[in-house]
């Protein structure tokens, strides 16, 4: 028997401890926001955060975690970050079939908290592991820019990260 503390709560599971923290998230628990894309840490559609840290939920073995504080995207909007976030993802319209944006959510979020001003670059070093089939990079950083500054994002800023090309 294992105790995990889920977005605040103490949860007891009765599972391996090799099993990967996703898997408990989502098939004992039943917080299913966190999605399964790649399972080998390549994708980051199972980003969650320990401690504040944004992690890879699909590979991390659930005897590791001992009394670290595990936050989902279901509570990730109770943090100041992450409704700033959760905001600008909505005023910007990020979400296309929306299958990576748990992840991107939930890497912005912790960008923020670090970093609570970003640059493209920083964007860009931050969430490069989170893959988008869709391409809905350009709006990611137009949501963080504006999550960052409270305001909408100038154009010219939108028209350089195109000419950057998206993040990889
Ligand atoms: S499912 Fe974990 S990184 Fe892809
Ligand atoms: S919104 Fe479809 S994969 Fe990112």
């Amino acid at each position: 028997m294992l105790t995990l503390n889920v977005n605040g709560e103490d949860r007891s599971v009765e599972v391996p401890e090799d099993m990967p923290l996703l898997w408990v998230l989502r098939d004992v628990i039943g917080l299913t926001g966190t999605k399964f894309g790649c399972g080998i840490a390549q994708c980051g559609a199972c980003t969650v955060h320990v401690d504040g840290q944004a992690v890879r939920s699909c590979v991390l073995p659930v005897g590791e975690l001992g009394d670290a504080k595990i936050t989902t995207v279901e509570a990730i909007g109770a943090t100041p970050e992450g409704k700033k976030i959760q905001d600008a993802w909505l005023a910007v319209e990020v979400v296309q079939c929306g299958y990576c944006q748990t992840g991107q959510v939930m890497s912005a979020a912790a960008l923020l908290r670090h970093n609570p001003q970003p640059t493209d670059e920083d964007i860009d070093a931050a969430m490069s592991g989170n893959i988008c089939r869709c391409g809905t990079y350009v709006r990611i950083r137009q949501a963080i820019h504006q999550a960052a500054t409270g305001k909408p994002v100038a154009e010219q800023t939108i028209a350089y990260n195109l000419q950057k090309g998206p993040a990889q």
